[in-house]
């Protein structure tokens, strides 16, 4: 695994929490979905996204990645790649990590990463939005949709 990290992120980037189960979500995948020896590119950087996501994280593989066709899908509910319908997992990750994000004030993509496989971009504000950051299904409203 690679890390790079440009200048400091700030503090107050988003809930702890929610950005945790973001990242775990994403390496669950690469675990899950990949191949043993694929190799992992993590970079974060501040004043890299537009005005209002400065703050950029990356995670990128040189796994197998997802056709085309897959690639746009990756974030619905329920959805697995042709590859994966015979794995343990349920589809639904990427959805949660995308509602956790976009709680939060944020945005996340997938695309195909330079070294072959898939890339995550994170885009996220300095600081997140009020009542962000309160636990998901604990009587708390509006946190994940
Ligand atoms: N890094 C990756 N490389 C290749 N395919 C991936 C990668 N990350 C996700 N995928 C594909 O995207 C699909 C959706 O991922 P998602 O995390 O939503 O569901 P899951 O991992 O199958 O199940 P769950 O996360 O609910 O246990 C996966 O089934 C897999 O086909
Ligand atoms: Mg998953």
């Amino acid at each position: 695994m690679s890390l790079s990290l440009s200048g400091t992120l700030g503090a107050g980037v988003a809930d702890q929490d929610a950005l945790q189960r973001t990242f775990v979500a994403l390496f669950e995948n690469i675990a899950h979905h990949t191949p043993l020896q694929t190799r992992v590119w993590l970079s974060a950087a501040n004043g890299e996204g537009d005005s209002a996501h400065p703050i950029e994280m990356r995670i990128e593989d040189d796994g197998p990645g997802v056709s085309s066709d897959n690639l746009p899908h990756l974030f619905e509910r329920f959805f697995q790649a042709d590859a994966s319908r015979h794995s343990m997992g349920t589809g639904l990750g990427l959805a949660i990590a995308r509602s956790l994000v976009e709680a939060h004030g944020g945005s996340i993509s997938a695309g195909r990463s330079r070294h072959g496989g898939l890339e995550f971009v994170l885009s996220l504000p300095r600081e997140a939005p009020a009542g962000a950051g309160a636990e998901a299904g604990e009587g708390s409203e509006g946190a994940v949709p």
